[in-house]
């Protein structure tokens, strides 16, 4: 969808045309799952998929908010009126960024925008994050904000926590307003503190597919937030600020010391993860993609059986991939649905998309929807 498209659509709506357009992606997570509030390790990557917004300021306090994927119905909100909780529909992504911009002390004084996206939906891939990040970014540049990119991650988080209600990390933000084209973006939540890591997986021959079951997943709900409850109380038995406290090689040592067996699986997941990503960063490095397939492989039985957040639509593209040669599969994201992802040969693609396919129709599930992803721009500006 392009810039111009969204422009002309704005300036049917509001009659003139837009100061700028801005786009923010969503997200894959290449391995680091359920890491974010525990200070931990992640490595997602930005999807060419993403919300493209049209945006222009206003002065006398009014947000106009129109979305193209919703039909034809303007939002008209007062930015003072603008609170937490309550019955929230997709306005509460862009209306919450500067509920969260004003609380932080910045003078918007309103806007109108029109917004398109083209991130899937409930399938774990960041929809919200790049709606959230693409009028964030609109704002600060429109206002003049000056706001770093983490610093409009976090305000974009505070956003989904507090006036969503979705109490998810800050790995799905950072990954829209901080990736880069042909890279995976090593993020330690801890101090933000980020690197760019080359991964150009067709230069080796490789692909990395994107399976989304169509089993749409909700943060707001309850999985998510009991995760993350007993990670605090497994950091809190420890005595540890949070789980990232805790080294891989004294792992066994902080299992036996819990008497909790409903939080020792939990902890072993966090703990491991974090290590599965600096394993893989260190490959990376290495130059050897392929050898990443087996971390990707444990890290989903690891959410499958320790974190217990996949399900049977998850588990079936990964083990039909690994039957047909893929290199190593995963469920990607908050999990209970959404998508995984398949790192397979160059050649297999084909096979293997065909394998899944036929696995989903003879299990009785919706036909998956799956595409090829590549490593594409972070937020940026387009008009
Ligand atoms: C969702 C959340 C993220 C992160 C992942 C799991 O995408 O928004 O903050 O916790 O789940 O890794």
């Amino acid at each position: 969808m392009g810039a111009q498209q969204v422009a002309d659509r704005f300036a049917e709506l509001y009659g003139a045309g837009p100061e700028g357009v801005w786009a923010a992606p969503g997200r894959v997570n290449l391995i680091g799952e359920h890491t974010d509030y525990n200070d931990g390790f992640v490595m997602p990557f930005a999807l060419p998929h993403q919300a493209v917004a049209a945006v222009s300021r206003r002065t006398d306090g009014v947000l106009r908010l129109h979305s193209a994927d919703i039909g034809d119905s303007v939002a008209e909100l007062r930015v003072d009126d603008l609170a937490p909780g309550g019955d929230h529909d997709w306005t509460a992504y862009p209306a919450g960024v500067v509920w969260a911009l004003r609380e932080a002390g910045h003078a918007i004084t309103g806007a109108d925008v029109h917004l398109a996206s083209t991130v899937p939906t409930g399938a774990g891939l960041s929809s919200s994050a790049a709606l959230e990040v693409v009028i964030a970014l609109a704002l600060d540049d429109l206002y003049g904000l000056g706001l770093r990119r983490w610093q409009l991650a976090r305000l974009c988080q505070r956003a989904e926590n507090v006036y969503v209600g979705a109490p998810t990390g800050i790995m799905d933000q950072t990954a829209s307003a901080c990736c880069e084209a042909g890279h995976a973006l090593f993020l330690d939540t801890r101090d933000l503190s980020q690197r760019q890591i080359p991964f150009d997986l067709a230069a080796g021959g490789l692909r990395l597919l994107v399976v989304d079951t169509q089993v749409k997943h909700a943060h707001s709900g309850g999985e998510y937030g009991k995760r993350r409850a007993g990670c605090e109380k497994g950091a809190a038995l420890l005595g540890v600020d949070a789980l990232r406290d805790i080294p891989y090689d004294g792992l066994d040592a902080a299992l036996a010391r819990l008497g909790d067996e409903e939080i020792v699986p939990l902890v072993r997941h966090v703990v491991t993860e974090n290590e599965r990503v600096e394993r893989t960063v260190a490959l990376l490095r290495a130059g050897d993609p392929r050898a990443i397939g087996p971390v990707l492989t444990e890290g989903h039985a690891s959410l499958r059986d320790d974190f217990r957040i996949s399900c049977p639509e998850l588990d079936l593209v990964v083990d039909t991939a690994l039957a047909g040669g893929a290199l190593g599969a995963r469920m990607t994201g908050g999990g209970f649905g959404g998508s995984a992802i398949v790192l397979a040969e160059a050649t297999d693609v084909e096979t293997l998309t065909k394998a899944v396919e036929e696995a989903f129709a003879a299990a009785g599930f919706t036909a998956p929807r799956v595409f090829e992803a590549v490593p594409s721009a972070g937020a940026r500006r387009l008009a």
